[in-house]
């Protein structure tokens, strides 16, 4: 069970050399050495490496993620940017991941954290309905792969205001998102979903899920 989280959680991490944030996290959540990836990742779909902590930071910071949000990971790999976006913000987190061996052993490390508001689905991103306030993609696919992906945000940003957050990705063909200045210090850059494609203005309050 973690009693550390939100504010104090934040201090505390924050409080670390940066060079030693990533390491402390992955004791923190027992995350342990890196997986050998399924062999047969459709094509478009990258191998799992885990987001830096100083991105996750950034995320939870400059969105930023509420308590009331439901955070989407699409590619959640073992789980580290969902369940450290959860215990920052309170948000519901979701990680949606196609290699079934991350799933279930991200579920058993939420388990075994006793976090409610957390969970995991083994899916291909590009071939399920989506919901949520605030998507998350480390890089996780590219080429048809990724035009699918967007296709099904799209979907839920004609329903609903939303921010998508991509690291290490350009989201060149989504004229409904608009771009914000990217942060100085990372390599997160944050979209807004454009009026039109929804009822709300972005900036409105992104409401419950
Ligand atoms: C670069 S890793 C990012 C992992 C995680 N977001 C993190 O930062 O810790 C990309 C992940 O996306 C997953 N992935 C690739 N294609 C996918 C798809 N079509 N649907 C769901 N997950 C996918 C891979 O298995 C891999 O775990």
């Amino acid at each position: 069970m973690i009693a550390l989280r939100g504010a104090e959680l934040l201090a505390l991490l924050t409080s670390l050399p940066v060079c030693d944030r990533d390491a402390w996290v992955d004791e923190l959540l027992g995350i342990e050495s890196l997986p050998p990836d399924v062999p047969d990742l459709p094509r478009g779909s990258v191998p799992y490496l885990p987001c830096g902590v100083e991105e996750i930071l950034a995320l939870v910071r400059e969105v930023p993620v509420r308590a009331e949000d439901t955070f989407v990971d699409l590619g959640s790999g073992l789980g580290r940017v969902v369940i450290l976006a959860h215990l920052l913000s309170g948000a519901t987190a979701l990680g949606v991941e196609i290699q079934d061996p991350l799933v279930r052993s991200a579920q058993e490390r939420s388990a075994a954290l006793g976090l409610t508001g957390v969970g995991f689905v083994c899916a291909n991103a590009a071939e399920i309905a989506l919901d949520g306030s605030i998507f998350f993609l480390y890089a996780p696919f590219n080429g048809a792969m990724l035009t699918a992906v967007l296709g099904r945000i799209a979907e839920v940003a004609r329903r609903r205001p939303i921010i998508v957050c991509a690291v290490d990705l350009e989201l060149h063909d989504a004229s409904w998102l608009q771009r914000r200045e990217p942060a100085r210090a990372s390599s997160l850059v944050v979209y807004d979903s454009v009026k039109g494609i929804s009822e709300r203005s972005p900036s409105a309050d992104r409401g419950s899920p």
